[in-house]
Parts: C-alpha cells; sequence; structure tokens
C-alpha cells in the first residue's frame, strides 16, 4: 500500500472532480501533470498583483515581474543544478528548446558529420534532426532498439565517431518507460567532442536531474510536465555552447544595440530570449520547482517506483496482457495491449470509467513499427498517484474487457 499520497493528492484540486459521473483516476502524467494549488495561485497572484512586461520598465511592477521571473531562472538553476543561472534559457517547451539547438548548430555540421539519436526518441528528439541532416548533408544515425525496449548499447555505442557532430538522446522513453544507460553514451561522446542533448521531458519531472553530473551540453524539459503551467520551458545549456551559437529568433529582448547597418546581441541568456516571454509561466514553473522540492526529487522517485512495481505485477495477471516496455530500469509508464482489443476502444472505455490514460503511438511511430503494432494503451503516473487509483484502474480495465471480449 502506497502511503503518504493522499496530503499530497489532496494538493491538486483537479483531482477532487468527478469524470463521467465517477472520481477521476488520472494516470496520462506522461503527456501532462496536473497542477498544486501554489502553482494554480502563483499565477493568480502574478496577474492580480505584478502584472507587467519585464526588463523594460523602471516602474514598480515591471520591476517586481523582472525579479519573480529571474528568481524562477535561480530556482531552475538549483533544479538542475546547473553551474550558472545565465545557463537556463526560458523556451516554450521541449519541443522548442530541441528545435532552438537544432537550428542555432546549423554552422557547425557539415555533410561529413553525423547525428546520433536513438530508436525510442518521441517525434520532436527525430524531426529537428532530421532537418538539420537537410539543411546540411549529415547523416542521421540511429541506436537500435531491443525486444525489451531497451538499446542495443554495443551497437549504439559503435555508432559513435569522430564524424558524430551530434548525439541527442532521450533519457526515458515517453511510450515504454525506459531509463535510458546515457552515461556510457555521453561518455563516448565526450572523446569524440560530440555535443551532447539530451531530452529531458519524462525525466525532469520524476527524478533528480544534475546537469553537470550528467556532463550534457544541453537538457531540455517542459513545465506542463513537472506540475507548471503549459507553454513554458527550459533550455539549459553549457556557456561554452550559449556563446558559440547564433541567436534562434531575432526582436526585442535578446539585442545589445540596433541600426541598420549591424545588431549585436545580448549576453546570455537574454540573447536566446527575444519577445516578450511567459513571465506568468516563468512563475508558475518557480512554483512548481519549490514544490516539488519540498516533497524531494528522491521521494518522488521512490513514490512513483512503488506505483510502477505494484501496478505492473496487477496487470500481469490480467489474461492476454502484454506490456511492452520490460527493460531493468523503468519510470513509471506502462504501455500495453491486451490480445483482440484495439488500444482505442480500452481507452475510450477506461474514460467512461472516469481513468484516464492514453492511447496511440504516443508521437512515437518508429517504436510502434518495432513491435509491429498500431499502437498502446498508456498508463503513466506521478508521485500523487496512489493504491486506490491502481485499484480503481484494474477494476475498471476488468470491466472495460468484459465487455469488449
Ligand atoms: N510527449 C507527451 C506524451 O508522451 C505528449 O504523451
Amino acid at each position: 500500500m502506497i502511503k503518504n499520497s493522499l496530503d499530497i493528492r489532496n494538493d491538486f484540486p483537479i483531482l477532487r472532480q468527478k469524470v463521467h459521473g465517477k472520481p477521476l483516476v488520472y494516470l496520462d502524467n506522461a503527456a501532462s501533470s496536473q497542477k498544486p494549488a501554489v502553482v494554480i495561485e502563483a499565477v493568480k497572484n502574478y496577474y492580480e498583483t505584478i502584472n507587467a512586461n519585464v526588463h523594460r520598465g523602471n516602474h514598480l511592477l515591471s520591476q517586481l515581474a523582472t525579479e519573480a521571473t529571474e528568481n524562477a531562472r535561480d530556482a531552475v538553476k538549483s533544479f538542475i543544478n546547473a553551474a550558472e543561472r545565465e545557463e537556463v534559457i526560458f523556451t516554450k517547451g521541449t519541443t522548442d528548446s530541441i528545435n532552438l539547438v537544432a537550428a542555432s548548430i546549423t554552422k557547425f555540421v557539415s555533410e561529413k558529420d553525423n547525428i546520433v539519436i536513438s530508436h525510442t526518441e518521441h517525434h520532436a528528439n527525430i524531426v529537428p534532426w532530421q532537418m538539420l541532416c537537410e539543411r546540411t548533408g549529415a547523416k542521421l544515425r540511429v541506436i537500435p532498439l531491443n525486444e525489451m525496449g531497451e538499446w542495443d548499447v554495443e551497437k549504439g555505442l559503435a555508432l559513435i565517431d569522430e564524424h558524430t557532430a551530434v548525439l541527442a538522446l532521450g533519457h526515458v522513453s515517453n511510450a515504454l518507460g525506459t531509463i535510458n544507460p546515457i552515461e556510457q553514451f555521453i561518455k563516448k561522446a565526450r572523446a569524440h567532442e560530440a555535443a551532447v542533448l539530451l531530452d529531458g521531458a519524462q525525466s525532469a519531472a520524476h527524478m533528480k536531474v544534475d546537469v553537470q553530473n550528467l556532463d550534457c551540453d544541453f537538457f531540455c524539459f517542459s513545465g506542463h510536465k513537472l506540475c507548471a503551467p503549459t507553454g513554458i520551458g527550459i533550455l539549459y545549456g553549457k556557456r561554452t555552447w550559449l556563446e558559440k551559437l547564433p541567436p534562434y529568433q531575432g526582436g526585442g529582448e535578446m539585442i545589445h544595440t540596433v541600426t541598420f547597418e549591424k545588431t549585436t546581441y545580448a549576453d546570455i541568456p537574454f540573447k536566446f530570449e527575444a519577445g516578450t516571454p511567459n513571465m506568468a509561466g516563468m512563475i508558475g514553473m518557480g512554483a512548481a520547482i519549490e514544490y516539488l522540492q519540498n516533497i524531494g526529487m528522491n521521494k518522488v522517485a521512490q513514490l512513483e517506483d512503488a506505483l510502477l512495481q505494484e501496478a505492473t505485477s496487477r496487470l500481469l495477471q490480467i489474461d492476454g496482457l502484454k506490456i511492452y516496455g520490460n527493460a531493468k530500469e523503468k519510470a513509471a509508464v506502462i504501455s500495453f495491449l491486451v490480445e483482440g482489443v484495439h488500444p482505442y476502444d480500452l481507452g475510450t472505455l477506461l474514460d467512461k470509467f472516469g481513468v484516464a490514460v492514453r492511447t496511440g503511438h504516443h508521437c512515437t511511430q518508429p517504436i510502434m513499427d518495432f513491435f509491429n503494432i498500431p499502437g498502446t494503451v498508456r498508463a503513466s503516473f506521478a508521485f500523487y498517484n496512489s493504491s486506490d487509483d491502481i485499484e480503481a484502474f484494474i477494476t475498471a480495465l476488468n470491466k472495460s474487457l468484459n465487455m469488449l471480449r
């Protein structure tokens, strides 16, 4: 029985509601997490008390908004243990962060180079690199996958060589839950001076992340999967890289001086933050990080691991159910199919019982092609879920299956 979750659950107003007349059992956390009252309150408080544009006015509200958003940058710095606050760039989300790097790094990539990704990447960590290859003539190399949902490490490592310009890897698979063995890949990339980008969309909210320990050049994640608002994300970048990359977008805030003859750019982080930023999102991100740090990321990981173990063993008791993604190291994401049942039908019925799961390819079509399946049903857990949620999920699943087969 997973204890302590009830108090935490009460922090999330949305979880008190009913869906189709049934208590909400929210198991779609890999897609987007719910927001605790402190985050909602921080955003409301921002709009009610200090809403103004940042870095632009010397009036009080602008100063207070600037202070609050820059405090949020400090909170992110400490959350991921960046060496410097200037290494934290606010973006719209993980996709935006990856696109920023893939676009800005273009001039450092040539047709002699290769870009190494893996078979388990989210589309957001495939397509921007394919676009970079189209622009430069570089070749895309893909770390292969095995039936367990793990990378073939030996074959994967062999893909990294002196022509590898970028190694861009997902830290945790959103479709299979695998916690990937990134460390050895980073080590090899370092030996060849390749830039290393990690897609941390599925890891930042679920485990302690230390970008200096990981020794990555870039680490990307989204606020909305981290109990923070939508439309805000982070690109962490090592100073050396951020200083040599050209800006991604031009506009206000990212400049030092502008004349018709020549523009000079602002220092980092502002060089990469053109236009009015998402102030409310930044403040919400800061509040979410404070909330998570009060619980403790190790505790978050521990609670979620217990949920993963309990839900996995309950699911495996169901006749004809197969889990896709059985890696030794897993986050609390369970993708499955039941023989003779279409995932979409199952997801639709589960919803009628108040259980929210995701069905489909989860923006990872190459994984579905590998397993030769159209998609899966995916239950993904967060620290605010409980054994009661698992019980309600299994009951709803059995009832749904009785109706479908
Ligand atoms: N990337 C999100 C997911 O895996 C949307 O569901």
